[in-house]
């Protein structure tokens, strides 16, 4: 018997996802080089605002101790906050402001790896026969030259650089270790036994404190096939000295042992929420032995499909995509989880991913407000836990080709540019191509500052303050105060998202649990799906994900009313039945007569 649509809190919670340097500074707040920063205080500010947008639950990615290696993804300490962001007892006040709105914190947790400054790692750095040595991944050498100089023990490059190997050398012991995003997030050993129970002691401190859950960073990369074998050649040898070696660690042997085993110690306890960020998996029976109603893992996880659209074989890199790509791969994994009693999580954007209207629609002056509730509109009316990235509400878009690759603060940006410039440094063409990758594909895009007002620094920091990252040259006109304000024959994207959060709660049975079926599916431009409730209550949903008029056959019953559609305010007057035109980049929600 299916639990899909059983009702459960964290189906039905609207999540939003919070960058913590680039969300709010508090009055007076600075970094220690004095430049603004975003900090706990100024997410407490912010919460009535997030609860008017229609949020339940506040996900902010780690504000944890860190020397900020990748952005707070390197964690020196799991149960201290980083002074850049405040103190323990900021979030201790965050916990209570959000209970006092009927909100919840859930934390990022990052126990794929560490900081290299963590101190576990120090001492395991420390010599071969300190206690913690195992807590981490050491191997000798594959070999040495003559010259003595070692080579790492197999060739896997490093996720966040790939024209870097994947193990660190560590003079010191002469031993390397695993460090798959960057030599400053070693790898943590979890077959040693002490390191699960690290985890779940840093889980339970969480989940005492009373934060509602966890998004668990690269939680399928835990678990390494132990042989450690060399990587397919999929990049170009003479340029790539390291290749991808994901698939020797992603979904690895024992990852669901841990999880059990994580499901027992700890989650089992409470009642949270969970979701796994789980990149590089397609196979629906694995996926399904982690998000399963009973399969004692997670609730949820992030499916990378959608975002991978463009992704090749390295995330920095392009690749040829159309509409019915899409359409598929939203459908595929929509039908899955109502067949086989599982969980989607539904987004389009987060910190590791550019801004969905530059990526998927049109971000021109002309187009750009459209295609941001085009994408809302998708997203408010698609089955699962749905997550709204900081900035998304008001259709941030992705900085434009003139700003410098200086301003580009991302270590996977920087690492990708310093590559282009030594390997294509003859060869002006493939520079040119980098420089389009950086503008389509950084994950700085997501990470400039929020937009809240036509305040200096766009009210993200103190007017005499300079912020840490630069701010999208429109804020003056983008932004949040603007959008929550905004007067006119059409809602703004801000208000266009707010109406769709609170209609998809307000018919959760139809937008949240209820049945999928894709529509006139060989539609090379037009999204369209009807989502069916229980009790039979049945919605249109069509979209244009193009920039040109289409005509498109209703292919249901009459539609009884058109409740919205991103040209206009309130309802809207199109075709009940027969031939619909669609005006570019539109989307409309319908009911269907009964
Ligand atoms: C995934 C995170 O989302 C990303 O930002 C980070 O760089 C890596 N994991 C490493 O923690």
């Amino acid at each position: 018997m299916s639990t899909y649509n059983t009702p459960k809190w964290w189906k039905e919670s609207v999540i939003y996802q919070i960058y913590p340097s680039s969300f709010q500074a508090h009055p007076g707040a600075k970094n220690e080089q004095g430049v603004g920063w975003g900090t706990v205080k100024g997410i407490t500010s912010r919460l009535d605002y997030l609860k008017s947008l229609g949020v339940d639950i506040v996900w902010t990615s780690p504000i944890y101790k860190s020397p900020q290696a990748d952005m707070g993804y390197d964690i020196a300490d799991y149960k201290d906050i980083d002074p850049i962001y405040g103190s323990v007892a900021d979030v201790d006040e965050l916990i209570a402001e959000c209970k006092k709105r009927d909100m919840r914190l859930m934390m990022d947790l990052v126990v794929n790896h560490t900081s290299n400054m963590h101190q576990w790692f120090l001492d395991s750095r420390s010599s071969k026969s300190n206690p913690k040595r195992d807590w981490y991944i050491w191997k000798d050498p594959k070999s040495r030259n003559e010259a003595g100089t070692p080579e790492p023990p197999n060739n896997w490059a490093q996720i966040l650089g790939e024209a870097n190997s994947a193990w660190t050398y560590d003079t010191e012991t002469g031993q390397y270790y695993l460090s798959v995003f960057t030599p400053d997030q070693p790898d943590l050993n979890w077959e040693n036994p002490e390191v699960r129970e690290a985890v779940w002691d840093v889980m339970s401190f969480w989940l005492d404190k009373g934060v509602a859950g966890f998004r668990m960073d690269v939680i399928n990369m835990i678990s390494k096939v132990p042989t450690y074998p060399e990587a397919p050649i999929v990049l170009d040898p003479a340029t790539h000295k390291y290749q991808p070696g994901t698939q020797f660690f992603v979904n690895g042997p024992k990852m669901h042992d841990y999880m059990h085993e994580m499901y027992e110690k700890v989650l089992s306890k409470y009642d949270t929420i969970t979701v796994g960020e789980m990149p590089g998996v397609d196979s629906e029976d694995e996926i399904l032995r982690t998000v399963g109603a009973n399969a004692k893992e997670l609730n949820m996880i992030f499916i990378f499909a959608l975002v991978d659209i463009d992704k090749p074989n390295v995330r920095m890199a392009l690749k040829d995509w159309d509409v019915k790509e899409l359409k598929s791969i939203v459908s595929r994994w929509q039908n899955v989880m109502i067949e086989r009693d599982g969980w989607n999580s539904v987004f389009i954007e987060n910190h590791d991913n550019p801004r969905s209207v530059s990526r998927y629609t049109d971000d021109s002056d002309e187009w750009r407000d459209k295609g941001a509730k085009l994408l809302s509109l998708m997203q408010t009316t698609l089955g699962g836990t749905i997550f709204v990235y900081q900035g998304e509400e008001i259709g941030i878009k992705n900085a434009p080709m003139e700003w410098d690759p200086r301003e580009y603060k991302d270590i996977e940006t920087i690492n990708y540019w310093n590559k282009c410039q030594t390997i294509y440094k003859d060869d002006p063409e493939k520079l040119k191509l980098g420089r389009k990758i950086i503008q389509m594909k950084a994950r700085d895009h997501a990470r400039t500052p929020m937009q809240w007002s036509s305040a200096p620094n766009a009210g993200f920091c103190d007017a005499d303050t300079k912020p840490w990252m630069r701010i999208m040259d429109d804020w003056k006109t983008v932004n949040a105060e603007a959008q929550v304000k905004y007067e006119g024959d059409e809602l703004s994207t801000w208000q266009f998202w707010q109406r769709g959060l609170k209609d998809r709660k307000e018919h959760a049975d139809v937008f949240v649990y209820g049945g999928f079926e894709e529509v006139n599916k060989d539609d090379e431009n037009v999204f369209g799906y009807v989502r069916t409730s229980k009790e039979g209550e049945k919605w249109l949903v069509v979209l244009n994900f193009s920039g040109k008029e289409q005509k498109w056959m209703i292919p249901t019953k009459e539609v009884e009313f058109w409740a919205c559609s991103n040209y206009t305010k309130g309802r809207a007057d199109k075709a009940k039945s027969g031939e619909l035109v669609l005006k570019p980049w539109e989307g409309a929600l319908g009911k269907v007569s009964g």
